[in-house]
């Protein structure tokens, strides 16, 4: 069997206990099999402290991703179909969905399909504008730096379950395959659907990766504070940390891959839900549905996990609101989720063609900027003050006071002011009579 060696950045987050208890090993095997962690040469570990080496007897891509650095698969995939300019093919996208619906009947791997997706995309940065180091939905978690995350524990065996749907479709990209399994899932398990549009462009080699450290912790000291920290960074708010956490309505966690969870409960044992084991969220946690937020208000089943960053959901103020609703209204979760995961699955995209690419709607009409009219007191105060420079809103405001009206209303209202216009027209046109 090939066996080739992949860096992997040891590291915090939510599977820290797993990585931490890795590091210092070096071969056993931790947590899945077929990989082991050794620790690096002298040199190395000097020049890089805190990286291990990680090496794989199993994924063929990812063999091939590190032997051949700078040149990611999709990109040669894409070059040898060469025919097209765009990121993604339409008509593989669809076909490779129809597979990716096989593959989730099969296997039952709808949950953790949908954290590889929220796992790439999560590491957007909305401060960094240059691509790709701002993070986000661009495939770098197939590459073995960021796999070896410490919150990315486990999701090797997500990328090992698509590797053959993307060997099949040479002309759709990671990034793009990573989001479409996502949707794919969630509304196959009878979630809402979701307006997705591709086109994402691949990140092309293991040096691309993310940076650790990006996506939540389950137990930070403050989960509110923290929650919005980490959600605030890429660009969502409060209502969408709230709907897009609704996703635990499916899936399990293990306690060997992230610490958290038990080994196994009443839910987590039987036939037909892929590998048992773990400790769900919810008791049908192949179902999507808004049992979740009615969960972990109520946290009345032992059985049931709720995370302390799910538990403030149903605390904190503002997350209760949004909390509360969902628990009573089904189709408002699904409307908000449906366009919350689409925002999340193009945090930090680069799409190609630029307005993307749309497989079961027509892409939305491109929105003609809108020209508003120019209302001078409008600048003068409030919050489009920012807008003008100090001199000029002094400027415009003297010009208002000057003529008597008020700077503070537009014109339309601005009675006293349009009564000193009528006035200076009736003197005008009075003048011109006399004149004449
Ligand atoms: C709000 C912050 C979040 C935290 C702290 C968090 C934490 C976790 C943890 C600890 C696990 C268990 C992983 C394991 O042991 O295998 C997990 C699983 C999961 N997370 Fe989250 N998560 C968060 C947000 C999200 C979001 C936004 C989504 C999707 C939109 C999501 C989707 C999932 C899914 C589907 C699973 C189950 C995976 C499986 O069964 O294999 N999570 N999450």
């Amino acid at each position: 069997m090939a066996t080739s060696t992949m860096v992997v950045a040891a590291g915090s987050c939510l599977g820290a206990r797993v990585a931490a208890a890795a590091a210092p090993a070096p071969a056993p095997a931790v947590g899945l099999p077929g990989l082991r962690f050794a620790a690096n040469s002298e040199r190395e570990r000097k020049r890089k402290p805190n990286i291990l080496k990680l090496e794989s007897q199993f994924v063929p891509a990812f063999n091939v991703s590190i032997r051949r650095r700078g040149q990611g698969l999709s990109t040669r995939g894409l070059r040898s179909a060469g025919v097209r300019s765009a990121a993604s093919d339409p008509e593989q996208l669809r076909a490779a969905r129809e597979d990716v619906k096989k593959l989730l009947a099969e296997k039952k791997c709808h949950p953790i399909l949908i954290r590889l997706g929220w796992h790439d995309a999560g590491s957007y940065d909305k401060n960094i504008a240059e691509f790709p180091r701002r993070g986000g939905a661009n495939g770098s978690l197939r590459f073995s730096p960021e796999l070896g995350h410490g919150a990315n524990a486990g999701l090797i065996n997500a990328v090992k379950l698509l590797e053959p749907v993307k060997a099949k479709y040479a002309g759709i990209t990671y990034a793009d395959l990573f989001q479409l399994a996502s949707a794919t899932a969630i509304e196959e398990l009878g979630g809402p659907k979701i307006p997705m549009r591709y086109g994402r462009v691949d990140t092309k080699s293991p040096e691309e990766c993310a940076i650790e450290g990006n996506l939540p912790d389950a137990g930070p000291p403050n989960p509110a504070d923290h929650l919005r920290k980490v959600f605030y960074r890429m660009g969502l708010n409060d209502r969408e940390i709230v709907a897009l956490s609704g996703a635990h309505t499916v899936g399990r966690s293990r306690p060997e891959r992230s610490g958290w969870g038990k080994k196994e409960t009443k839910y987590t044992t039987g036939a037909n839900i892929g590998a048992p084991g773990g400790q769900s969220w919810t008791a049908e946690w192949l179902k999507f549905d808004n049992s979740y937020f009615r969960d972990i208000k109520a946290q009345s089943d032992e059985d049931l996990l709720v995370l302390p960053t799910d538990k403030v959901l149903a605390e904190d103020p503002e997350f209760k609101k949004f909390t509360d609703k969902y628990a009573e209204d089904q189709n408002a979760f699904f409307a908000d989720y449906a366009l919350a995961h689409a925002k999340l699955s193009e945090l930090g995209s680069k799409f190609d063609p630029e307005e993307g690419i749309f497989i079961d709607q027509e892409a939305p009409p491109k929105k003609e900027p809108v020209v508003e009219k120019f209302v001078a007191a409008k600048y003068s105060s409030g919050d489009r003050q920012s807008e003008l420079s100090d001199s000029m809103k002094a400027k415009m405001r003297a010009e208002y006071l000057a003529v008597g009206g008020s700077p503070d209303r537009p014109l339309g209202s601005n009675y006293f002011l349009n009564i000193i216009i009528v006035i200076a027209v009736l003197a005008v046109l009075a003048s011109f009579a006399t004149q004449s």
